[in-house]
Formats: structure tokens, C-alpha cells, sequence
């Protein structure tokens, strides 16, 4: 699909609607802010994109594992980490409805409409430098009000265990997956066979109290994280060529796993003021949304910070032994960490494609990725003998692969439905099936037809999705 034809994020917003993909969370009590809950179709295209996250970075390699820690950890760890002290916003206050937003990102928005700031960085400032930003530039709240100097406000949501609140039942919902790596890292080295290097890998949910911007899916209170914490002994690996490595397996998996235009994606490396004070080197892989450039996953060298942080809050020797020399290291790290849940977004409208020839929309997705990988039709639902012979065909596809029904409707209706949902073929019992046990397959994006033997459809299905 050629850049001018890119949907907006209304189109995208108002498809996973309408087709099941997002929806907003308790929208029948007027929804609540920055949550959106995964639909029928959501939640299959969710499921895909972790399975081929998992099976791509853990599965099949040699150096990795994965892991399932809690959502609670103990709330020491969220000190350690330095998320208790400084995992903050820089928000600002409209000063007349008292609503607030994100300094940053008034910045970002005021820049975005004035060509001579187009490579300015507003990750660059402080929260006071963005203050005086404001001030100098007479910026306002999107109301047009005044708005207070910025204030950093920290992201961890707080509950309490047990029936007492306050600070000793106090624990945090975790901001990052990254933590749980960490403290369990011991664990890890003591009950597996793992050796330097190797990498742990996990997905989950993690929870930020983000004020938003309307940006859909993208940013989001609750949100799901893949992490990975990849520990090596500096003196053995040469840091730059490992993170050279992910950053060609991240592209890789954007672009050919997921099959995303990689005109699409670019790496921005973080300037020396942007990056934190305990990492080497920090690149985000971008993606060029709706709403502009923005980051998808992140890649950082975290040096042995936070194992070194966990060791001394703990007490304990968080250190990997190496089995031929005996020798004690605490091991570096190297930290991709994507978000499911815009890498999700990156494929819908990467997919997303009018076709005005035959006035159809359609997601474009490899069938590695898409919600269902065939729809399965009786041609006419008040047949019982075609819907007995489709119900079959169902039945064993659906052994081996997400596969939906459809009875409804006639069959042009189907296809634009499925069109639009992405399934790639949609296979259609008719009287000849009854005969010849054959079946009509319309492809996706190009509505051509042709008849299939129904014993040859589980190998047809295995080579579209290689
Ligand atoms: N452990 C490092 C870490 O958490 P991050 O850049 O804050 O780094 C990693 O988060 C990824 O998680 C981001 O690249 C993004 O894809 C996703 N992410 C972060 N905050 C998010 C939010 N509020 N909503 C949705 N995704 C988010």
C-alpha cells in the first residue's frame, strides 16, 4: 500500500469497532479513560502477535527462556528500580477547568505546527526548561486557558494488601515487566541450564497512571509489555555487537514476521540528555502512525544497573558464576521492550486498504497474522446437506487452525465482511462439493476463485502461512 492511501486513525478507531476488534472499556457506563477492551476479532490478532513474539524470541533459540511473574511484587522492588523516586510525567494544569495534561505533550503539539522546530527534541528539557517553554511561548490548554508550571506526578498505581491500607500494605501495580526478570534472575540461574549469554523473556500486563492524549490503543492505562532481558559478561561480548543483533531481529520481526511496510519503520537513537543516566545506549524503533512518528519498541543497554540496584536493596548476591573459570560477574544487560498493544495498531493500519475498484475495504495481513486464517461457508444456510458437508469441513480445519463460520447473509455480504476482518480465503461448500467433494477458495486480495479438493485444503492453509 503507497503512503498516500494510509487510513486515518478515525478509519482505524471506527473499524475495530465495528468489526470487533477494540472496544472501549464499560462503554455502557460512558467508558473509562485511556482503557479499551480486545474484542472477538481483538483478541485472536492480540493472541497472534504474542505467539509469534514467543515462538520467534523464545522457542526457537537456543540462548532464551522465558517467564511469568506476578503483577505485585514486592514494593522494594519498585525502589530499587528508582520507579518510586522518579517514574513521573511532567503534567501541567489548565488553570480555569482544572484539567491536566502532559507538559510534553502540549510541547509536541504546539512544535508539530511551526516548520522551523522540526528538529527540535522535547525530550531534551527538564520539567522546569518545559515550564519555561510554555511560559515563553505562550502556550495554552487546548480549552485556550492559562496553565500552571509543570509538576512531575508518578506513574505507579498503588493498592493495598490485605484490609488494612497504608504504607505497610502498601504495593504497586507494576510499571514495567522488566522488574520481575530481575528479581528473579537468581531462580532462573539456579534451576536451569542457562549460560552467559542468554536472554529471559516475558509478556504481560503493566499499568501506568498516564494522562492521554487521545491516541487510542496506543497509550493506555493497562497495557501489555514484551520484555526481554538479555545478560551478558562484558569482557566475553562485545556490548555494540549484541545490540546491533536485536536491533536487526527486532526489524526483522516487524517487518517480516508481521509482514509491516518497512517504509513504515525507522530506529531514533535517544540524545545524551533524553537517555537515562544508567544506560549506554538507548534506540527506539519507530512507526509512522496516523498520529505521527512514534516509538514501538525500545532497545537499551542498561549496563548491570539494575541488577546492581536489586543487590543492594536485597542483600542478596544476584551473580551468575561462570561453570569453566569459577569467576563471579554481575552480568550487563541488553533491554528490547515492546508493547503489544501498539504493535497491534502498527498492523491494523499498516493492513488497512480501500480497494475502490471493487469498493471493499480491506486488511491486508499475511496470514501469519490475521484473526481467522478461512472463513467457512454452506452456500445456502436452509440446505441441511450443505451445512451437514460444510459443518465437516469445519470441523477438521478447525483441529489445526483459527478458522470461523458463516451462514448468514448471502455470500457477496460474506466476503466483504470477512474482507474486512482479514481473513484471507473464504472457502464455500455448494452442490458440486456434494458431488465431487471439492470446494469453491475466493482469495482475499484478489477475489479470484478456485476449486479446491477438500482432502488438499490442510495442506493449502499450511502453505499460505509459510
Ligand atoms: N522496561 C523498559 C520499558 O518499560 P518503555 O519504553 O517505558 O520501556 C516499553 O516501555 C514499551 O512498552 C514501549 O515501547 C511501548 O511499546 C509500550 N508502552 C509503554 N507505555 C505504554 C502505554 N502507556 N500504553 C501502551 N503501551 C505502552
Amino acid at each position: 500500500m503507497s503512503n498516500d492511501t494510509r487510513p486515518t486513525l478515525e478509519e482505524i478507531v471506527a473499524l475495530c469497532k465495528r468489526r470487533g476488534f477494540v472496544f472501549p472499556t464499560s462503554e455502557i457506563y460512558g467508558g473509562l479513560t485511556s482503557s479499551y477492551d480486545y474484542g472477538p476479532l481483538g483478541s485472536e490478532l492480540l493472541k497472534n502477535i504474542k505467539d509469534l513474539w514467543w515462538r520467534e524470541f523464545i522457542t526457537l533459540r537456543p540462548d532464551m527462556v522465558g517467564l511469568d511473574s506476578q503483577i505485585m511484587l514486592h514494593p522494594e522492588t519498585w525502589v530499587a528500580s528508582g520507579h518510586v523516586g522518579s517514574f513521573s510525567d511532567p503534567m501541567v494544569e489548565d488553570l480555569e477547568t482544572n484539567k491536566r495534561y502532559r507538559a510534553d505533550h502540549l510541547i509536541e503539539k504546539w512544535i508539530e505546527e511551526r516548520d522551523d522546530y522540526q528538529d527540535f527534541i522535547v525530550e531534551d528539557l527538564s520539567t522546569q526548561e518545559m515550564g519555561q517553554f510554555i511560559v515563553d511561548n505562550k502556550i495554552k490548554s487546548p480549552e485556550g486557558n492559562q496553565l500552571s508550571a509543570p509538576k512531575e506526578f508518578n506513574l505507579l498505581f498503588e493498592t493495598s494488601i490485605g484490609a488494612v491500607s497504608g504504607d505497610k500494605s502498601k504495593v504497586y501495580l507494576r510499571g514495567e515487566t522488566a522488574q520481575g526478570i530481575f528479581t528473579n534472575f537468581k531462580q532462573v540461574l539456579n534451576s536451569t541450564r542457562v549460560q552467559l549469554p542468554f536472554g529471559i523473556g516475558q509478556l504481560g500486563k503493566s499499568f501506568r497512571n498516564e494522562v492521554t492524549t487521545g491516541q487510542f490503543i496506543f497509550r493506555t492505562l493497562e497495557f501489555e509489555q514484551a520484555e526481554i532481558e538479555y545478560f551478558f559478561d562484558p569482557e566475553q561480548n562485545d556490548w555494540q555487537e549484541i545490540f546491533k543483533d536485536w536491533q536487526e531481529k527486532m526489524m526483522s520481526f516487524v517487518t517480516k514476521t508481521l509482514n509491516v511496510n518497512a517504509d513504515n519503520v525507522r530506529w531514533r537513537t535517544h540524545t545524551d540528555k533524553e537517555r537515562s543516566f544508567y544506560s549506554k545506549e538507548t534506540v527506539d524503533l519507530d512507526y509512522n502512525f496516523p498520529f505521527g512518528w512514534k516509538e514501538l519498541w525500545g532497545l537499551a543497554y542498561r549496563t548491570d544497573y539494575d541488577l546492581k540496584q536489586h543487590i543492594k536493596h536485597s542483600g542478596d548476591k544476584l551473580e551468575y558464576v561462570d561453570p569453566h573459570s569459577g569467576k563471579k560477574i554481575v552480568p550487563h544487560v541488553i533491554e528490547p521492550a515492546a508493547g503489544i498493544g501498539r504493535l497491534l495498531l502498527m498492523v491494523l493500519i499498516d493492513a488497512y486498504w480501500v480497494d475502490e475498484a471493487n469498493n471493499r475495504t480491506v486488511l491486508k495481513l499475511h496470514p501469519r497474522v490475521a484473526p481467522y486464517k478461512a472463513a467457512v461457508f454452506p452456500l445456502l444456510k436452509n440446505k441441511p446437506e450443505l451445512v451437514a458437508k460444510a459443518k465437516e469441513v469445519f470441523a477438521n480445519l478447525s483441529m489445526k487452525f483459527s478458522i470461523t463460520w458463516d451462514e448468514r447473509g448471502n455470500i457477496g455480504k460474506r466476503y466483504l465482511y470477512q474482507d474486512e476482518i482479514g481473513t484471507p480465503i473464504c472457502i464455500t461448500v455448494d452442490f458440486d462439493s456434494l458431488e465431487d467433494d471439492t470446494i469453491t477458495i475466493r482469495n482475499r486480495d484478489t477475489t479470484v476463485q478456485e476449486r479446491v479438493k477438500i482432502t488438499d485444503l490442510e495442506e493449502y492453509l499450511d502453505n499460505m502461512l509459510n
